[in-house]
């Protein structure tokens, strides 16, 4: 997808479609008001009949024959104007790209970015702007090979419209900062994307490799003799149903001189079939997506070391597999982990707090400032909060209360859940010092305080990407499969400092 720049008026594009905005509310704006004047009343008679009113997620198409140099003009809800802010700005633009994309057109203009909106600039609107485009028009089709033989268009070059040079500046900044940050997410989404039977421990690995050295990250990679030596029986306990051998994947970047680093752990189950404690046979394929977190580990790492964002930062992405088999741990096996803290499993599927207390731990070592960790850990969270916000909890209120509002700016929501010490009682073991799960009840915050007793004395920060990381069906600039969150998040949180 290319996203270029042109000085111009909307009207008198000649483009296969012209994308414009509208908000929702009686009056239209001057650009609509000519705009209506030139088709006939089409706008006002849409409106009256309720077929587009501009809100969010509304869509129009119209085909202004000789009326606009224009082959279309495609309108996009912004909602009601008082409500309106990047995000909307991004949703819009991911609207009409994915309408477009279906139609097969290859090319459009719009001037989305470039009517003021309050509490923003024109640099943020068009970086909002280039983020939905670019993020609605991917696609994970590398398999599909029927589609590729026909040959089909497929949507390519996008034109942001500005009034003038200093207009263009602004805009091309917005545009460069989007195009970074949204291949770190489609980097995030192409391995949550990539099928089982393809991603083992190894394969996230390489793939690590390559994009280290890509974009000037060291990168280590811990082999099971390693992972022995060290003592990572939690992370061994899990990977030992699995004939794929586990890996622990460390990528550092140095943008900060010798700065403590802040430090990001990625859950990297790579498949997650419950081991014994089998998960129903329903939705299953979706655990393909278990490792999200640690995509948006290196995704964001990617991203910072492109941007040389100045922060020293580590990530580390345990990779494992969770499958049942004659040699994978039973319920009440009783694990030492790095630590040295005993658990007792309980459930082989409350595995990703296992493999993450054992990254935290071994994070330690790099004396981190911050640890942040990312996990699709847990079903209770979906049920907690749905698709529509990553749960957030943490030691540090100060930090979780700066990812909130990186999450506000970004798009990516939060919403802290609380971490009250009554909380840790359910996962008190009779056999071991404490056991992996709590029981059915706030589920999403036991598996929090799990991973408390692992971050002691760290300034650290959980999130739960359970219901985030995966979209099931597509909207705005989320097309079906993985979303890549946590990337833009992290890099608006590692840019407000
Ligand atoms: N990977 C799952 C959590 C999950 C569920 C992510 C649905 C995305 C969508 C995790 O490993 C898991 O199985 N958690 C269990 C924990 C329970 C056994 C305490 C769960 O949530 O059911
Ligand atoms: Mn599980
Ligand atoms: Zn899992």
């Amino acid at each position: 997808m290319r996203i270029d720049l042109r000085k111009g008026t909307p009207l008198k594009q000649k483009t296969p479609c012209l994308v414009l905005g509208a908000f929702e509310g009686k009056t239209l704006s001057p650009l609509l008001k000519e705009l209506d004047r030139a088709l006939d009343g089409a706008l006002a008679r849409a409106h009256r009949d309720g077929e587009f009113r501009g809100r969010p997620g509304e869509s129009l198409l119209l085909h202004p024959g000789r009326a606009l140099p224009a082959e279309r003009v495609l309108l996009v809800g912004l909602g009601k104007e008082r409500d309106a802010g990047l995000e909307q700005l991004r949703q819009a633009a991911g609207t009409a790209a994915s309408i477009l994309q279906k139609k097969r057109l290859t090319a459009f203009a719009t001037d989305l970015a470039g009517p003021p909106l309050r509490g923003t600039d024109l640099a943020g609107r068009a970086q909002a702007v280039a983020e939905g485009i670019r993020l609605a028009a991917y696609r994970f089709d590398r398999f599909r090979t029927e589609e590729k033989k026909e040959g089909l268009p497929a949507l390519r070059d996008a034109t942001l419209l500005v009034s003038g040079p200093a207009e263009a500046r602004a805009a091309a900044e917005g545009i460069a900062l989007a195009e970074v940050i949204c291949d770190g997410v489609l980097l995030a989404r192409e391995l949550v994307n990539e099928p089982g039977n393809v991603k083992s421990p190894e394969f996230l690995a390489r793939r690590a490799r390559e994009v280290a050295a890509e974009t000037g990250l060291a990168c280590t990679v811990l082999e099971r003799a390693q992972l022995e030596e060290l003592g990572m029986g939690a992370l061994l306990g899990v990977a030992q149903g699995s004939v794929r051998e586990p890996r622990l994947i460390v990528l550092e970047y140095r943008g900060a001189g010798d700065a403590k680093p802040v430090a990001l752990v990625g859950k990297g189950v790579v498949f997650d079939a419950g081991g014994i404690s089998l998960k129903p046979a329903e939705k299953m394929d979706e655990m393909k997506s278990d490792m999200a977190g640690g995509a948006a580990v290196l995704g964001t790492l990617s991203a910072a070391a492109r941007l040389r964002l100045p922060v020293n930062l580590v990530g580390v992405i345990p990779a494992v597999e969770n499958l049942p088999s004659g040699s994978a741990i039973r319920p009440g096996d009783i694990l030492t982990s790095l630590s040295g803290k005993t658990i007792e499993v309980l459930n082989t599927d409350a595995e990703g707090r296992l493999i993450l207390a054992d990254a935290i731990t071994y994070v330690r070592r790099h004396e981190p400032r911050t640890v942040i960790d990312l996990a699709t850990l847990t079903g209770a969270c979906v049920i907690a909060l749905g698709h529509h916000a990553t749960a957030v909890l943490g030691n540090d209120e100060k930090l979780v209360h700066q990812l909130l509002k990186a999450g506000t700016k970004c798009g990516e929501r939060l919403w802290q859940l609380p971490l009250w010490s009554d909380y840790a009682e359910q996962i008190k073991s009779e056999f071991a010092d404490v056991k992996n799960t709590g029981g059915r009840p706030a589920g999403a915050i036991t598996a929090a305080a799990f991973l408390q007793k692992f971050a002691e004395g760290l300034t650290w920060a959980h999130l739960d990407i359970a219901g985030t990381a995966w979209e099931e069906s597509g909207r705005y600039y989320l097309p079906k499969g993985g979303t890549g969150v946590g990337v833009r998040l992290l890099i608006e949180y590692l840019r407000l400092g």
